[in-house]
């Protein structure tokens, strides 16, 4: 189900709960930036592409938005990207390179003067905005460019600070203490597996670069916005992955057997 809510003022939340079997509840968030230029952060599931239009269509005329800052191109974030480009020719796409080209190899390509390339670093002005891009210290993609909005001091991390939990509230400040540390760890490790790997001192400063940036508010793709006064604990969460047990699924013994108990097989 896809349901919006607002963050703060001028910043709105649309956001789809994914329920992962034996893992927990997963956000999926897009967002709204309303403005002289409005821009839309990432366009939903490819799944849930109606449910999300209809949605956010109640909360602004898309022919109204001017920007889509497409964060990556995993299918959690570009499910109504093709339908929006085509429905407003005013419609622009804030991503870097790699995602041009990625997006070249689908069947709904992004037209090369539509796009505005970033690098981690560099800043677009958007109307009465300054976005600077940033790159998260976790990611699943190498597309994966977030940022800083200088009007509100907002952080938009993509799936960096996602968390499974055992319910999705509407600030991450309501979720236990405990549940988010771990939630915030599994997802670390699902999504970037590599973490295990990293060189632990070099992870550190990456680290200390995101705490730095003092935001008002994190906005990732899968976790309830957060205020600010919560950076420490979730980058100190975020500090725990690379030591914390490697994810593995579930193999195709454990497959049957969860077939076996969900179903009638006819003999
Ligand atoms: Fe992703
Ligand atoms: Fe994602």
């Amino acid at each position: 189900m896809t349901t919006c809510f607002t963050a703060t003022p001028g910043v709105d939340v649309i956001t789809t709960t994914a329920d992962i079997p034996a893992l927990g509840s997963l956000a999926i968030n897009a967002f709204v930036l309303h403005g002289s230029e409005p821009i839309l952060v990432d366009t939903g599931t490819v799944a849930g592409g109606a449910e999300f239009m209809s949605v956010l269509t109640s909360v602004i005329d898309p022919g109204e938005l001017r920007w889509i800052w497409l964060t990556h191109s995993d299918f959690d974030h570009i499910g109504s990207l093709a339908t929006l480009l085509d429905a407003n020719p005013n419609l622009r796409v804030i991503t870097s390179f790699l995602g041009v080209g990625i997006m070249g190899l689908s069947s709904t390509p992004l037209p090369m003067d539509r796009v505005h390339l970033v690098n981690a670093g560099q800043s677009v002005t958007v109307g009465d905005r300054r976005l600077t891009a940033v790159k998260p210290p976790v990611y699943d993609n190498p597309i994966t460019t977030g940022f800083v909005d200088d009007r509100t001091g907002i952080l938009f991390s993509s799936d960096c600070f996602g968390a499974l939990l055992p319910a999705v509230p509407q600030t991450a400040a309501e979720v236990d203490p405990d549940e988010l540390r771990a939630g915030q760890v599994r997802w670390a490790t699902i999504d970037s597996p590599w973490v295990h790997d990293v060189d632990r001192d070099a992870f550190g400063h990456a680290l200390d670069r995101l705490r730095a940036i003092e935001p008002t508010m994190v906005c990732s793709s899968h976790l309830p916005p957060a205020p600010g006064a919560m950076l420490d604990v979730l980058v100190d969460s975020l500090a725990l992955a690379p030591a914390a047990d490697r994810f593995v699924g579930p193999d195709h013994a454990a497959l049957e057997a969860m077939l076996a108990g969900m179903v009638d097989v006819p003999a």
